[in-house]
């Protein structure tokens, strides 16, 4: 008998969050999820043909959300991946506070809250049920690359997700438990959060592409791939044009 696989997705209540939990649903993964909107999660749910758990959480209230956490990954019957998928977005030319400070507050914070009980669950629960020693996967962006005077909290909360994330990888030489860390940098994906544009896939391509880095355990992914472009462009554009595009 093949054991049972489950999957957490923090962040599973609408966009690329709630497909990925119909995606790995229909790979056969037990499923957690989390969010605020729990009546949109409990409807999900109840689609999926695979056995839910639903949380209630705000990852701004960083020790509540990672109380839930722990407490999701112990009523499920196996916990192999973590998918951080939370996040907001605000254009910001203004430079309001409460934007920045909400940004801030779900994009670094509360990831870095649920990236630690993560990693801590993996390496501390002497047996959590899992075939493998467990996945973390974050949901950054292309926009870690660069800077941007239309959403400057949003592009370095994502630079922050993709370096934390580069940091766990790195750290991973150290350790006994082989956790696997993926970082995943979508361009723009079809979905209320979307500040884009071009090259836009729909949330259940983005859905398809991640499983399957979730599946090869890949240290990092561009959604769609061809985003791997335009981030190298980045990473090498002068400072001069940066500021004029940006
Ligand atoms: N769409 C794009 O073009 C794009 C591009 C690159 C990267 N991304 C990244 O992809 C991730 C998912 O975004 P999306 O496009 O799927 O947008 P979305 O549909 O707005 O999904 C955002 C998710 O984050 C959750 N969330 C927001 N604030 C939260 C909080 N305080 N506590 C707990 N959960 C919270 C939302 O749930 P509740 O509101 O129910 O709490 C929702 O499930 C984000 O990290 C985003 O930065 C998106």
């Amino acid at each position: 008998m093949t054991q049972q696989r489950g999957a957490i997705v923090v962040g599973a209540s609408s966009g690329i969050g709630e497909a990925l939990v119909r995606r790995l649903a229909a790979a056969g993964y037990e499923i957690g999820m989390a969010a605020r909107r729990t009546d949109r999660m409990r409807r999900i749910g109840s689609e999926l043909p695979t056995k839910t758990y639903v949380a209630t959480m705000d990852v701004t209230d960083t020790e509540d959300a990672r109380e839930g956490l722990f407490e999701l990954a112990a009523a499920m019957s196996s916990v192999d991946v973590v998918v951080i998928s939370a996040g907001v977005a605000h254009v910001n030319r203004d430079l309001e506070w409460e934007p920045e400070r909400e940004t801030i507050d779900v994009n670094v914070r509360g990831f870095a809250a649920i990236a630690t009980a993560t990693m801590e669950y993996f390496e501390e629960t002497p047996d959590h049920a899992s075939a493998t020693d467990g996945h973390l996967v974050g949901i950054s962006s292309v926009a870690a690359h660069v800077g941007n005077g239309d959403a400057p909290a949003y592009h370095a909360s994502k630079a922050y997700v993709s370096t934390y994330l580069k940091g766990l990888r790195y750290r991973q030489n150290q350790r006994d438990a082989d956790v696997t860390i993926t970082t995943v940098e979508p361009g723009f994906v079809d979905t209320k959060l979307s500040l884009g544009g071009f090259w836009e896939c729909s949330p259940e391509t983005a859905a398809e592409q991640i499983a399957r880095a979730i599946r090869k355990k890949r240290n990092h992914a561009y959604v769609t791939r061809r985003w791997r472009l335009i981030a190298g462009v980045l990473d090498l554009a002068p400072e001069w044009l940066l500021r004029r595009l940006f």
